[in-house]
């Protein structure tokens, strides 16, 4: 090409550059001073299938967190629009607005869904906790995970269909379900599940599985080995993993025990107190050192929204600025 014919190329790439710019500024893509998106580099350099954080509708209209969540996060966990009192407030009347916006914004952004909670014993309506019939609980506990799976069908990645059953010791928890039900409470509640959406991978969810050498952890780990070899469908563990600063050591080995009882296994709520980086660290090195750990969801976008908000334990700020821990997770993925 000839000087004169390479001006007038550039001159026409440079013109019909300026005409498909856009007209409004783009959004700087370090205006929440992260230095990666956590899950995009996870995904593309680990094979692993998301980071992902808990929020639901009063968040995502709030603030920063749908533009954080859609920049850094691929999956997302309804914080409490999907739990029982929320979707089956009184006895077979639902109630879906909050869950499927959830879903909604889920599907719009491409995000992965980690449905959370079918089954568990607190915000659980009363109408629920005083059943004392065996065949009625039976009758309303497959309904309603009928119902609440079955209405997001072929949407949801994993459900949490059992959430906190177990005691520290390992054994169950006092609950009107294992009360009323005994333990077939377990196999009844996941062949629901699977009824209700064969393509979910269905999960067992517990907080304390922080250590392999725990009583709740090892508890579980046989428990689930047992439940799977009498064929309950259970396909994953999920380790809550709230923690105390400095409380990550044993994460690494807990997540090994655990993940070797099932097909697959996650961290589902992960807040660390003060959110040092080291423990952050630590969590996603640990899953990282498992091949069948899915992925990590961090439970909130920034300190002020946590359950826990006095620790400060998220991996945003109060301004929707990306704390250290946020970016030390990226320069260990
Ligand atoms: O929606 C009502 C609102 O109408 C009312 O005005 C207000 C007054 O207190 O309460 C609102 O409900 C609160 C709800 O969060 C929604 O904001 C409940 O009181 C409050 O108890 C509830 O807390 C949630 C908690 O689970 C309930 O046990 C937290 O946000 C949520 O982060 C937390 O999440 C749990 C996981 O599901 C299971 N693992 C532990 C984790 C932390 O506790």
């Amino acid at each position: 090409m000839r000087p004169s014919e390479l001006l007038v190329a550039l001159a026409a790439t440079t013109l019909s550059t300026a005409l498909a710019a856009p007209t409004t500024v783009p959004r700087d893509v370090n205006a929440n001073a992260a230095a990666c998106s956590v899950d995009q580099k996870w995904k593309t350099h680990s094979g692993k299938k998301y980071i992902g954080v808990a929020t639901d509708q009063g968040r995502l209209t709030a603030g920063q967190n749908a533009q954080i969540i859609n920049d850094n996060f691929g999956q997302v966990t309804p914080e409490n629009s999907m739990k029982w009192d929320a979707t089956e407030p009184s006895r077979g009347s639902f109630s879906f607005g909050q869950a499927d916006y959830l879903v909604n914004f889920a599907q719009t952004n491409s995000k992965l869904v980690r449905g959370h909670t079918t089954v568990w014993h607190s915000q659980l309506p009363s109408w629920v906790s005083q059943i004392t019939d065996k065949t009625t609980l039976q009758s309303v506990m497959t309904n309603h995970i009928s119902t609440v799976i079955g209405r997001y069908k072929g949407k949801i990645y994993a459900w949490d269909v059992l959430n906190e059953i177990l005691d520290e010791s390992g054994n169950f928890r006092s609950s009107v379900f294992y009360n009323v039900l005994g333990q077939g409470f377990v196999d009844t509640a996941f062949k629901a599940a699977r009824a209700a959406d064969p393509a979910a991978k269905l999960y067992i969810n517990d907080y304390n599985l922080d250590s392999a050498t725990y009583g709740k952890t090892t508890g579980m780990v046989s428990k689930v080995k047992a439940w799977r070899a009498a064929g309950t469908p259970i396909d994953g563990i999920g380790s809550q993993t709230h923690l105390s600063a400095g409380g990550s050591s044993g994460v690494a080995a807990a997540l090994q025990s655990l993940c070797a009882a099932a097909p697959e296994c996650a961290v589902t709520e992960l807040d660390i107190a003060s959110a040092p980086t080291t423990d952050y660290q630590n969590v996603v090195k640990a899953c990282l050192g498992v091949s069948n750990c899915v992925g990590i969801t961090v439970w909130g976008v920034r300190d002020t929204d946590s359950w826990r908000a006095s620790s400060n334990p998220l991996l945003f700020d109060s301004n929707y600025q990306a704390k250290a821990a946020y970016n030390g997770i990226c320069s260990v993925i």
